[in-house]
């Protein structure tokens, strides 16, 4: 920690620090960026932004964050032990066994409320531990009213995807969950794979509101779907992810709505200092197949 802070001291404003840690993410992983993003909040944030101020601008970071400085307290705040509760979930989905094989295949991903994207690093990190990605196309489809957020996503997204292998393109839409299901875009309309990400989403009203459309909407997309749904262990969380799971009722369970914890290494803005914490999550995973557009196509051709 006292490396990266010793390298950060020739660097000024917020954003370039912002930068910086996206350059950690690139050159080392997750851990390194997380450590440059506690060390912009350590050097700078914290000195005009304290958590009451936050949690009341943001809605306890519900709503759309609208400051660099903002983004930079969520991800010392929370952006650990997200991070590594999503990637928990989805090894407990998709298994802890490393794919050799080269298998050409375009997936989409459409990442929902994405923030600043941790969902979409944790599947990258996951791809590049399990699954050799030479023959993948992955599109990557961030959906986030924040256009701070979503910018620092795309940076981040990119600034992972350099760790695999596959083509990887990123998707931006800058709109709440409502006018992108409104749009329905068509790209996602040709691939072999969809994984929808829910991370610390399914607890917003206005998101629970939208399930039977988002559940139309995933049904309407060609091939294998998956939807993985992850939170904190609060009730609202737990209401999303039955609600989800009850509106897409044909879907295989591959995970019902479970418990699980993670134990993360993370900075206490509290404390002022690093900490061993457990964090406590409930996931669950979803997983169809949409055959009737294709049989409707086929009757076509
Ligand atoms: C707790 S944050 C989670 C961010 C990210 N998914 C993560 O796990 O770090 C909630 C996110 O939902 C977004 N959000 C709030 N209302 C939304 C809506 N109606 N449609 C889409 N996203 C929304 C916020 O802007 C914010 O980025």
């Amino acid at each position: 920690m006292i490396a990266y802070n010793q390298a950060q001291k020739t660097v000024h404003s917020i954003e370039q620090q912002v930068s910086y840690a996206a350059e950690q993410l690139q050159r080392h992983g997750f851990d390194r960026y997380y450590n440059a993003m506690v060390g912009a909040y350590v050097s700078d944030v914290h000195k005009t932004l304290n958590y009451p101020t936050f949690a009341n601008a943001t809605n306890r970071a519900k709503n759309p964050l609208s400051s660099v400085e903002q983004a930079v307290m969520y991800t010392t705040l929370y952006g650990k032990s997200h991070f590594d509760r999503f990637k928990a979930a989805l090894t407990q989905l998709m298994g802890a066994n490393v794919r050799a094989a080269t298998v050409k295949k375009t997936i989409h991903i459409i990442d929902y409320g994405c923030g600043q994207g941790i969902a979409s690093l944790a599947l990258l990190d996951y791809l590049k531990t399990y699954v050799n990605c030479d023959g993948f196309t992955l599109h990557f489809h961030l959906v986030e009213p924040s256009s701070t957020t979503l910018g620092l996503a795309e940076k981040m997204v990119k600034s992972m995807a350099t760790h695999i292998s596959a083509v990887t393109k990123v998707h931006l839409y800058h709109k709440n969950l409502a006018d992108f299901l409104n749009d329905n875009p068509s790209e996602l309309m040709v691939g072999d794979f969809t994984i929808h990400l829910f991370s610390n989403v399914l607890d917003i009203p206005a998101v629970q509101q939208l399930i039977p459309e988002l559940s139309t909407h995933m049904t309407a997309i060609k091939g294998k779907q998956m939807v993985v749904g992850v939170g904190p262990q609060y009730s609202a969380n737990y209401q999303g992810l039955m609600m989800l799971k009850q509106t897409l009722s044909s879907a295989i369970v591959k995970q019902d709505v479970a418990n699980f914890c993670t134990e993360s290494e993370i900075y206490s803005i509290k404390n002022n200092h690093w900490q061993h914490s457990t964090s406590y999550g409930v996931m669950l995973g979803l997983c169809f197949k949409n055959t009737a557009l294709e049989e409707a196509l086929e009757k076509v051709a």
